[in-house]
């Protein structure tokens, strides 16, 4: 447990678990360390919020929310640059020259992104942006019949993946009032139980179709039991799917062992590969050998070898590459590529290992300097909604606040703390392995402090 290891270390270092001593001192022994000068790490005089006369705009600032958007390599300008020059010296050519060429660069990302989900390179293509790849992969992997037509996702599902649900449903003709099922949270509780939920698809099973989980929630930060669930759908004869946008770069996988027979993600946050960057399919290699799956297919499912011959008979790429649909934008290609050299260099279970003790010394601290939850005297409290069991989150927490977030976010964006709020009252604080220092935990508690204490002295003039 990271709290334990944290106090005991304090002891030894002669020092208490506030101390910045601590944090240096794990920074320092951090085999991590070298990473973060592999990124571009804003200061604090460029964030538009920020008030100079609270903070120094020479400092780095405090991001937490590679959650939302990782920050840029700094490979990625160079990569970019190069393509842009390429294309400005040679144009067409550029489709079969330079380090990657336009017609397969996508091609480069397999491999590292099939290590981090846990696939076989065959069962992994790189195209399109998460919800349109849900959509797409609805199409062989939701087909519903009269008996056997809804789709179970999770209560609170991000918003894009709910839509892209309930649509699939009514295009086949179904109503999502009946079609869709919901697996709700305990009253009282904060987070799934996979007990429930696995309940649930024994419940109702016969009837579902699809079974599509969020990997990790983006809201609350709750890794789900994908063995588990995806175990219990195949029960049922279902088939299961998962949204991994908050789990890839996050937490380790192993989609392949786990029998898991689609994912989609987005590359844009824990993969850093810039806003709307290029999204990843995994489709299981039981599946992707059937070649009467119905799918909707474009010129790129083509193999290479003979896509240009245009005979417009579909010589179909073998694995998740037969799923592909547009020739990919070059310069979102090049930009994940960046990113995945450096994911391949230090490993997923090297990160998980750093993440695990950021995660559980961001925990600590908010306990130890907050409180364990309400306060008796109702003054003020944090309480974090993210499963205590460090086994079933990824690296956020996500805390709750009893003053309005809206002030709180106000105070920190001013002090250079780079985090998002979700209404309404929560804030969503991700400390990631690759970008994040043990002292940027410790400023943060330091600001968190500073402004809940202006936030009350507000509330107290008020
Ligand atoms: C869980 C989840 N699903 C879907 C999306 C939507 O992604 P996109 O706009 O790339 O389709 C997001 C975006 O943040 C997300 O977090």
């Amino acid at each position: 447990m990271a709290a334990e290891t944290l106090r005991k270390l304090a002891k030894d270092l002669n020092c208490d678990i506030h101390d910045e001593k601590l944090a240096a001192h794990l920074d320092s022994i951090d085999e991590l360390k070298f990473c973060r000068s592999e990124f571009q790490y804003p200061k604090n005089k460029n964030l538009p919020p920020i008030d100079l006369n609270l903070v120094d705009g020479d400092e780095d600032c405090i991001y937490l929310c590679s959650n939302s958007l990782g920050l840029m390599p700094k490979k990625t300008a160079d990569y970019v640059q190069n393509e842009v020059k390429k294309w400005s010296e040679m144009a067409l050519y550029g489709h079969h020259h330079g380090v990657f060429p336009w017609e397969k660069a996508e091609d480069f990302a397999v491999e590292p992104s099939a290590k981090l989900v846990g696939a076989k390179p065959a069962e992994v293509a790189i195209m399109n942006s998460l919800t349109v790849n849900l959509h797409f992969l609805m199409i062989p992997f939701y087909r519903p019949t009269p008996t056997r037509y809804r789709i179970l996702i999770e209560d609170k599902a991000f918003p894009s993946d709910h839509y892209a649900v309930e649509s699939q449903i009514r295009f086949h003709g179904f109503d999502p009032k009946d079609a869709l099922i919901l697996a709700k949270i305990r009253e009282g509780e904060e987070n799934w139980r996979t007990e429930d939920i696995v309940s649930l698809i024994e419940k109702e099973g016969d009837s579902i179709a699809l079974v599509l989980f969020s990997g990790v929630h983006y809201y609350s930060g709750q890794l789900f039991d994908m063995k588990a669930i995806t175990e219990a759908g195949h029960r049922k004869g279902c088939i299961v799917g998962f949204d991994l946008a908050h789990a890839v770069g996050n937490v380790p996988m192993s989609l392949h062992d786990w029998d898991v027979d689609f994912a989609a993600w987005c590359t844009y946050k824990y993969l850093s590969s810039g806003a709307g960057g290029i999204a990843g399919i995994f489709v299981n290699e039981k599946h992707t050998k059937d070649d009467s799956i119905p799918r909707l297919n474009g010129w790129w499912a083509h193999r290479l070898e003979t896509r240009f011959t245009m005979d417009n008979k579909m010589d179909l790429s073998p694995g998740a590459a037969g799923f592909m649909i547009s020739n990919a934008n070059m310069f979102a290609t090049v930009c994940l590529i960046a990113s995945l050299e450096i994911f391949d260099r230090v490993g997923m279970e090297k990160l998980r290992e750093k993440s695990l003790m950021l995660t559980g010394y961001l925990e600590l601290l908010i306990e130890e300097s907050f409180g364990k939850g309400k306060d008796p005297a109702g003054k003020f409290y944090i309480e974090i909604v993210t499963p205590r069991d460090p086994n079933q989150r990824g690296c956020q927490l996500s805390v709750r606040f009893s003053l309005p977030i809206i002030d709180i976010k106000k105070e920190l964006d001013k002090r250079g703390v780079v985090c998002d709020k979700r209404e309404p009252n929560v804030l969503r604080v991700a400390p990631v392995p690759m970008v994040n220092k043990f002292h940027d935990v410790w400023r943060f508690i330091k600001v968190l402090k500073e402004s809940a204490d202006t936030v009350l002295a507000q509330i107290g003039t008020k």
